[in-house]
């Protein structure tokens, strides 16, 4: 359906998933999301797109976050761009994708929606995802509301859905990409894993602690505003946690939020006056690799779990 070597995806990835970190995804053999998001406008994605086009001949994509309906021009700007660079492939994310979807069907460009039950893939599904990104939630940025690990959403959906399903939530490793095919995913897609790779433009002291993190060091923020979203726990998590205990208005959450850009902080390692949205698998990641050495790594690890399999030691059993 892609067109890639291996089934591995990275996700639009909020201030950093630019032309280097794509075109180092893609160049891998994997396929990497452009993040239309953080970039504000229809001719910063335009570059962004054509810069990634002199980086690689590979296909690659672009994410589409419908997280407010205010930013609906923006939204079908960015559509327009995709349809003149002539991107071939789209993610969505957020809400109902469907009169998005409809547009972007029309000119035979491929969606994945991204979904957190098998309730919302279902109706991506109808609305024309031609496949379904289920994340589950231990994922990094939007786990969803409902709090359903991948263990049982990716299954659950899987029977629910016809179109392919890609797995994405907590999956860093070839024996978990292994897990997600053995419960019927078709490929796997990943954002914490590649936030932490060395063409992540994550700054390095951001890396380093990263890598050191467990799985336990990360919290679900905006639950409040029925918002969920995860990062990495730190000063500004710690406040905006406070507010939501307090019970505090959605308006004072906001005007309480570091106002920095959070592109910026990343770019210069301030690590704790700004989100940083990351997931539980962070606790399986402690080394910085490049893109291509983590895509290698993870299917060298994938091809000897399945070896694995067919000699599970089941044991004697005639
Ligand atoms: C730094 C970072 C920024 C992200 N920004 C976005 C975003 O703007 N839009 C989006 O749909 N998902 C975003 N995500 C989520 C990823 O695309 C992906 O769904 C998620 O990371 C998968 O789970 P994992 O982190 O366990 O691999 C982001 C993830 C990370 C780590």
């Amino acid at each position: 359906m892609l067109g890639i070597e291996y089934p591995i995806l990275c996700g639009g990835l909020f201030g950093l998933s630019e032309s280097k970190l794509v075109s180092s995804v893609c160049n891998a053999g994997g396929l990497a999301f452009l993040s239309s998001n953080h970039l504000g406008s229809k001719e910063a994605l335009r570059q962004q797109i054509r810069r990634t086009k002199e980086l690689t001949n590979r296909p690659f994509g672009v994410n589409i976050s419908l997280l407010s309906e205010s930013k609906k021009n923006l939204t079908n700007d960015y559509i327009d761009v995709i349809m003149e660079e002539n991107v071939r492939v789209v993610e969505t994310a957020g809400n109902n994708p469907t009169q998005y979807i409809k547009r972007l069907k029309d000119e035979n460009i491929t969606v994945l929606h991204k979904a957190t039950t098998a309730r919302h893939a279902v109706k991506a599904e109808s609305a024309g995802a031609d496949a379904i990104v289920l994340v589950g939630y231990a994922a990094a940025g939007h786990p969803g509301m409902e709090e359903v690990g991948l263990f049982v959403n990716l299954p659950e959906t899987v029977r629910a859905v016809h179109v392919p399903v890609v797995a994405a939530g907590g999956i860093c490793t070839g024996a978990g990409m292994a897990g997600a095919f053995l419960m019927g995913a078709e490929a796997v897609l990943m954002g914490t894993a590649f936030a932490v790779t060395k063409e992540s433009s994550f700054h390095e002291n951001i890396k380093r602690k990263l890598i050191q993190a467990k799985s336990t060091d990360t919290v679900v923020v905006f639950k409040s505003l029925r918002n969920a979203f995860r990062c990495l726990k730190n000063h500004e998590t710690a406040r905006i946690l406070e507010l939501e205990r307090q019970h505090a208005p959605a308006e004072e959450i906001f005007r309480n939020l570091a106002s920095g850009d959070a592109k910026k902080c990343y770019l210069e390692g301030d690590a704790d006056n700004i989100l940083i949205p990351i997931g539980q698998g962070i606790g399986l990641i402690d080394h910085i690799v490049s893109c291509k050495e983590l895509i290698n790594g993870m299917m060298i690890q994938y091809k000897a779990c399945l070896k694995n399999l067919k000699d599970p030691g089941l044991g004697n059993e005639d």
